[in-house]
């Protein structure tokens, strides 16, 4: 039983660690998701602000899903092209900014802005 239980955890064990290894292999790609860097640099607040609501439709890791992907953005729209698509939306997705649902302040919407147009 004690055998069985520790052959699970490891087993668990070598899962999380495999997907450890996946994702460090994304983040050696430019753009590729959410870094460490941005999760504990000057952008860990547009981090927190993705998670509370963007992750929903652009995947945890900008991967997309009900929305595009966002994981090179930047190489598609400007910073301030990126702002008006949060502040104004789209199709399904809410307009964040003062014009409509205003969930996010100016400086919220310039802050995610700014991240996402380093993902390139
Ligand atoms: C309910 C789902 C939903 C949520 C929540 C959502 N989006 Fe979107 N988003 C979409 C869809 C769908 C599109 C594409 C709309 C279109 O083509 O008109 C889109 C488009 C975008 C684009 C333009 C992407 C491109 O390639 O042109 C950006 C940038 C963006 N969203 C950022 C965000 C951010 C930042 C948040 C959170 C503050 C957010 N979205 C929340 C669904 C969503």
């Amino acid at each position: 039983m004690g055998v069985g239980r520790g052959l699970r955890a490891g087993l668990l064990l070598w899962g999380t660690a495999a997907g450890f290894a996946l994702c460090t292999g994304c983040g050696t790609q430019p753009g590729a998701g959410i870094t460490n860097a941005d999760r504990s640099g000057r952008f860990a607040e547009a981090v927190q602000l993705y998670q509370n609501g963007c992750n929903s439709c652009h995947g945890n890791d900008l991967e997309g899903g009900v929305g595009p992907s966002l994981a090179h953005v930047g190489s598609k729209l400007s910073e301030a092209e990126i702002a008006r698509r949060i502040a104004e939306g789209g199709g399904p997705m809410p307009a964040y900014g003062p014009g409509g649902q205003a969930i996010l302040s100016p400086s919220q919407i310039n802050l995610l802005a700014a991240w996402l147009a380093t993902k390139k």
